[in-house]
């Protein structure tokens, strides 16, 4: 300890007290103290008495406060490491564990800041979990993860901005179909089937096609079948073009016929396979059925037995002659038949074909009524159009339409030799 003199001496510097320090801290001289004593308050004046022991006993009261200041702020320090964070979220109030930051407030759900609603492509809602991230708002404004929470803050939440599903892009192969003719156990590839392509825009979430672009179409594999005939109900039609050869009509005829695979019955009149001996060559090259159509096309009823016999042989013996087939088919022109000529008909090695839907194309009256009329035939059918006798434009613009539409509900071309029935009788519209 330090002696009185030390003290009244030292009391400049002190190594004890600090000068900076308040002056009630301060220990003053004793002289000091005499010379103010009347004008000291009593607790003072009742100090002077103790002398030294004053003196250290201040002291030690001091470096108690500052004991007890230091273990009050260590207290505080410990309640503000240990104890539970009061705040409020929504208005609510929580107590989240000491040290919470906003992401153990996410953690234990106190907040929930939900995720902004996702949009599919076509303006539905799809998903909620994976929209943009809410946000949490620490006394109103948007605080990061990291923040560190304090006492009566005031946490709330705000959801995550809408959002639209990314729109995706991707190549689809659209696969050929096989397509079969005809009917029979013999196969033939006519065509090999190709893939098509097509560009869909798509929903990356809902899977939904946006948009789809044809790159490429697929090419249809066709099969051409022979050697035998469909069975009675089956949906099967057959083709017939009457009154030709006719040059470039039958040559388009052929064309289209030959782009969907399809076999058919041409009937031949004998003056036009003579006039055209090429393009009935050409008919019957391409693996159509050929039939006699007579010479002349006249009304047979109204002709005398020899006539008729005429017109049944010179035709067929011009058909014979332009492409080396002898026909099996005979059709009466505008369908006039009677005992005699069919007879006559069945004496030259030939059954008589007739038809159950006339599409009266030879009157023009447009390819759409050609469709119509056409679309009325029934399993096992038989189609008659014409590619002679006048201008068929309305019947080459008609045929694909025909094909594709009967296709569509599940037709199949034959030629009148795979029919399970022909019709041989009959005198309807043509
Ligand atoms: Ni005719």
């Amino acid at each position: 300890m330090h002696n009185e003199r030390d003290i009244a001496a030292g009391s400049e510097y002190s190594p004890h007290w600090d000068r900076s320090r308040p002056p009630q801290y301060r220990p003053r001289r004793r002289s000091e103290r005499h010379a103010r004593g009347q004008s000291r308050g009593h607790a003072h004046r009742q100090s002077h008495g103790r002398g030294r022991t004053t003196h250290r006993g201040a002291a030690t009261a001091l470096v108690a406060v500052v004991t007890l200041l230091l273990l009050g702020a260590g207290a505080v320090i410990a309640v503000a490491a240990f104890a539970p964070v009061p705040v409020t979220v929504e208005g609510n109030a929580v107590r989240l564990p000491a040290g919470s930051t906003v992401a153990r407030a996410v953690e234990l759900g106190v907040a929930r800041p939900q995720p902004g609603v996702v949009h599919a492509v076509d303006g539905s809602v799809i998903a909620t979990a994976t929209g943009a991230p809410g946000a949490v708002l620490v006394n109103g404004s948007a605080a990061a993860l990291t923040t560190r929470l304090h006492w009566r803050d005031k946490l709330a939440t705000v959801a995550g901005a809408p959002t639209t599903e990314t729109v995706l892009e991707r190549n689809v192969e659209v696969p050929y179909k096989t397509v079969k003719q005809g009917f029979g156990e013999k196969k033939r590839v006519v065509r090999k089937g190709k893939n098509g392509l097509k560009v869909e825009q798509y929903g990356a979430l809902s899977g939904m096609v946006v948009s789809a672009k044809t790159v490429r179409k697929p090419v249809n594999k066709l099969v051409e079948l022979t050697g035998g005939s469909a069975k009675s109900g089956e949906k099967v039609v057959a083709l017939t073009f009457d009154d030709g050869p006719w040059n470039s009509q039958t040559t388009c005829v052929l064309d289209i016929l030959d782009r969907y695979g399809i076999k058919a019955t041409f009937f031949m009149l004998g003056t036009r396979v003579t006039a055209d001996p090429k393009t009935a060559a050409k008919v019957a090259k391409r693996g159509h059925v050929l039939g006699n159509h007579s010479f002349s096309h006249p009304d047979l009823t109204k002709q005398s037995a020899s006539a008729v016999r005429s017109q049944v042989q010179k035709t067929s013996a011009a058909i014979k002659k332009a492409t080396g087939q002898s026909p099996k088919w005979f059709r009466a022109p505008g369908g006039a038949m009677d005992s005699t000529a069919r007879g006559i008909v069945e004496a030259n090695g030939m059954q008589v074909a007739h038809w159950t839907v006339g599409t009266g194309d030879w009157k023009n009256l447009g390819s759409a009524r050609v469709v119509k009329y056409a679309l009325t035939v029934k399993p096992g059918g038989v189609i008659l159009m014409h590619d002679g006798g006048g201008d068929r434009d309305q019947t080459i613009e008609a045929l694909p339409q025909v094909i594709e539409k009967l296709r569509d509900r599940g037709y199949r071309f034959v030629t009148l030799d795979q029919l399970p029935s022909v019709p041989g009788n009959g005198s309807g519209s043509y």
